[in-house]
């Protein structure tokens, strides 16, 4: 592990360990995988214009996302079923998050109890969110909230993209389900039974089954009445679905496509960002995810208007190759990156990076 110097060797690696049907859930987008591609190479198209002799001799990495100091301006985005990928799962997920002073937001569809990997995250314990999907079951997507808030969880990230789940075709020529041994943590109604293997993937049928397509946005003010915690909507893509987040008085939003996995052929991230952080003007907090791979890509999410950049791929892949160590790995590429980047940029803080630095 200790010869893999960026994120794509990480990749590599986690490929080798991985069985076919666990690295192509994983690494899979929607259909042709057009925006799984698009929001990796929208950053390459994205030059910088740096600034000279400004003493970077010492630098500042930490930033604030709704009052909670981070250490560096990337958090861990919710992906779901860390078990497959390492034994630990979520818990050496959150040992990683905790150390490295960041954010880490468990997944609704995650194989460790909530209480558990709050309690990983470490003395804190203010180092974790919950990503919420809501089930048909009304009941049911209330105790979660109010199990999750009890648990110390420090915000709510309600997936908004997926009324129903994107054709991963990889998954489906896979049957994906997951394996034996493996169950969902979190929920009453959901666990292996839930995810039976049918002639197609077992994660489409469950979210058909169990996840509530009519949501909208009156389930806002729903949410608002069973927690007090802050709460963020993800998956927002357009300057208009922006507008609305601020008129719902969300506390911030996650500009996500779900990592190329649903629409396919929806613009990238980082395309997007520009026309939504003008349409929230301040008033509510921006972060984004999808294809940031360099440190390079979080300066420049945060240019363009991010408060922090989420990261989904490259913590399965340091989870696959060395449990929690590989994911404090992968975390330190990106905050040697991201610090370096900084430097030679002319930024001896977060706050300086603005979008002058945008050629
Ligand atoms: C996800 N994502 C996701 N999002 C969510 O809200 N709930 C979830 O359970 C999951 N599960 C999940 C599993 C896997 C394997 C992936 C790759 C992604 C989407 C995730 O939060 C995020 O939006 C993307 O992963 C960001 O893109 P990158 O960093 O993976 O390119």
């Amino acid at each position: 592990m200790n010869d893999r110097i960026n994120i794509s060797d990480f990749e590599a690696l986690a490929k080798e360990k991985l069985s076919q049907m666990a690295y192509d859930y994983y690494s899979s987008g929607a259909n042709d995988e057009i925006t799984l591609k698009e929001n990796c190479e929208a950053y390459k198209r994205i030059f910088l214009k740096y600034r000279v002799l400004k003493d970077v001799s010492s630098r500042n990495l930490s930033t604030e996302v709704i009052g909670q100091n981070i250490s560096m301006p990337v958090m861990i985005a919710p992906t779901a079923f860390h078990k497959m990928a390492h034994q630990e799962g979520e818990i050496a997920v959150a040992k990683a998050a905790g150390a490295a002073g960041t954010i880490m937001i468990v997944s609704t569809l995650s194989n460790s109890d909530i209480e558990d990997i709050v309690k990983a995250s470490g003395e804190k314990n203010g180092n974790v969110w919950f990503q919420l999907y809501v089930y048909k079951d009304r009941e049911a997507t209330r105790d979660l909230i109010k199990r999750v808030d009890a648990a110390g969880c420090k915000a709510i990230v309600l997936t908004v993209d997926a009324p129903y789940l994107g054709t991963r075709e990889r998954d489906i020529r896979n049957k994906f389900t997951l394996p034996d041994g493996l169950s969902l943590k979190n929920l009453v109604p959901a666990s292996k039974e839930y995810l039976p293997e049918k002639n197609t993937s077992g994660i489409t049928s469950y979210f058909a089954d169990y996840l509530d397509p009519s949501l909208n946005w009156k389930d806002i003010e729903w949410i608002r009445s069973v927690t007090s915690l802050p709460l963020f909507i993800k998956g927002i893509a357009c300057k208009e679905d922006a507008l609305l987040a601020v008129e719902h008085g969300v506390d911030g939003i996650v500009v996500s496509n779900h990592g190329g996995r649903q629409l396919d052929t929806c613009r990238s991230t980082i395309d997007v960002l520009p026309e939504v952080a003008e349409a929230i003007n301040d008033k509510i907090e921006i972060l984004i995810d999808g294809g940031v791979r360099r440190g390079t890509d979080v300066l420049k999410a945060i240019a363009l208007g991010a408060k922090a950049v989420l990261i989904g791929r490259p913590v399965i892949w340091g989870l696959t190759a060395g449990g929690e160590n590989g994911v404090s790995a992968v975390l330190e590429i990106f905050r040697n990156e991201f610090d370096l980047a900084m430097a030679l940029c002319g930024c001896d803080s977060v706050k300086k990076i603005t979008k002058e630095l945008i050629a």
